[in-house]
């Protein structure tokens, strides 16, 4: 009820301005990696990731995306081979089951149809290794995972998930830490250094949501769009990802994301200056690159919005529009980079009138195929 909303319009917002806190509680009290992680069950854990050699993860819709950022993490930090593939694919079609991998599923609820049958598929083909991601502790996915991690990101209501999306990376982010100790890649320095970045988190978190009237100002344009095209690179890609498929959920702005390096071999085609052209630039190693990327844009008249990062030298002008991200945040970035799209979603549908906390034709979880 409207109590519970306190001084927030919706759920939807009320649950992105959670994310410090959500982070927070997911972290507490964490001081070292794996006895922390996994409560009672840390010995299993620890032969579980002596044995493997690889990981699968499996998930749906936003979920998906968190594991397509993890793939980055695990193969870079951890040195792990890593598959990620949506449960609907995996549970139907023949693949080929190593008994050394690590079945990783991901979901807010617990309870999502596909991914519960993907892990039983994994299962039936002999995988033993298995580990959830999940936010409700209770749930069948929980009972049927030999490990499990609880985020602790509390109750979600709107349907499109906000506040669960960043606390799984966050759970996949010491999931990777963990895995990358097991495996002799991680110094206590190293260690100690990933920990202290993760506790600042809350604090940075808070900064980027002090974005907010910038990313209004943007979403007035937005608002009157049929179609939007966001672009991102390497562990960015899956957040522009995400920040498309939550325009859609929310706005019903048909929207798609490329790996900035496809633009040439398709959307380049349908860049006008009716189809706004988001961003997500990290000042990461392929800043250059994704810079040339914008220039084919505005070289054709599109126009860009740019969530640029606070040290990258990319300023406003004629069709650019950049939002500045208070600080660079290394491999955690994607946790900062995906709020204000976030917030660009809520307050496009917002400007759009739609129903933010129950758009059409969406459930919060899917239960049934
Ligand atoms: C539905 C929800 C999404 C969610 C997906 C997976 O489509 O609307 O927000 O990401 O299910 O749900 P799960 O509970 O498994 O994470």
């Amino acid at each position: 009820g409207a109590a519970e909303l306190g001084p927030y319009r919706h759920y939807m917002q009320k649950e992105i301005f959670e994310q410090p806190r959500a982070i927070a509680d997911t972290l507490e009290g964490l001081e070292a990696i794996v006895p922390e992680l996994f409560d009672g069950a840390h010995a299993a854990a620890w032969r579980s990731f002596e044995a493997i050699d690889s990981v699968l993860i499996l998930a749906c819709g936003t979920s998906y995306y968190s594991g397509c950022v993890a793939r980055y993490w695990l193969e870079s930090l951890a040195g792990i081979p890593t598959q990620v593939e949506v449960a609907s694919e995996y549970r139907y079609r023949t693949s080929v089951p190593n008994p050394r991998t690590l079945v990783v599923t991901i979901s807010q609820s617990g309870e999502t149809a596909d991914t519960l049958a993907a892990l039983r598929h994994a299962q039936s083909l002999g995988h033993e290794h298995t580990l959830t991601i999940c936010n409700v502790a209770t749930s069948a996915m929980v009972r049927e995972c030999k490990l499990a991690y609880i985020t602790r990101a509390g109750v979600e209501i709107g349907v499109a998930s906000t506040k669960a999306f960043t606390a799984q990376l966050a759970g996949l982010f010491l999931l990777t830490l963990a895995l990358a100790q097991a495996k002799g890649r991680l110094s206590p320095e190293q260690e100690a250094e990933h920990l202290r970045a993760m506790r600042h988190l809350p604090v940075a978190l808070q900064a980027v949501l002090a974005l907010e009237p910038q990313v209004i100002s943007w979403a007035e344009d937005f608002a009157r769009m049929e179609n939007a095209l966001f672009l991102g690179r390497g562990l960015h890609y899956p957040i522009a990802l995400e920040g498309a498929l939550k325009l859609k959920e929310i706005s019903y702005i048909h929207a798609e994301a490329y790996p900035a390096g496809e633009l040439k071999h398709g959307p380049l085609a349908l860049v006008t200056s009716s189809m706004p052209v988001v961003t997500v630039a990290p000042n990461d190693a392929l800043l250059e690159k994704l810079k040339s990327n914008m220039q084919e844009v505005r070289a054709r008249g599109g126009v860009l919005y740019v969530l640029a990062d606070a040290d990258t030298h990319i300023e406003s002008a004629e069709g650019l529009h950049v939002i500045r991200m208070p600080e660079h945040y290394g491999a955690l970035s994607p946790l900062l980079h995906v709020v204000p799209l976030q917030l660009l979603a809520y307050h496009t549908a917002c400007a759009r009138g739609t129903d933010v906390d129950k758009p059409r034709n969406l459930a919060k979880s899917v239960t049934v195929e």
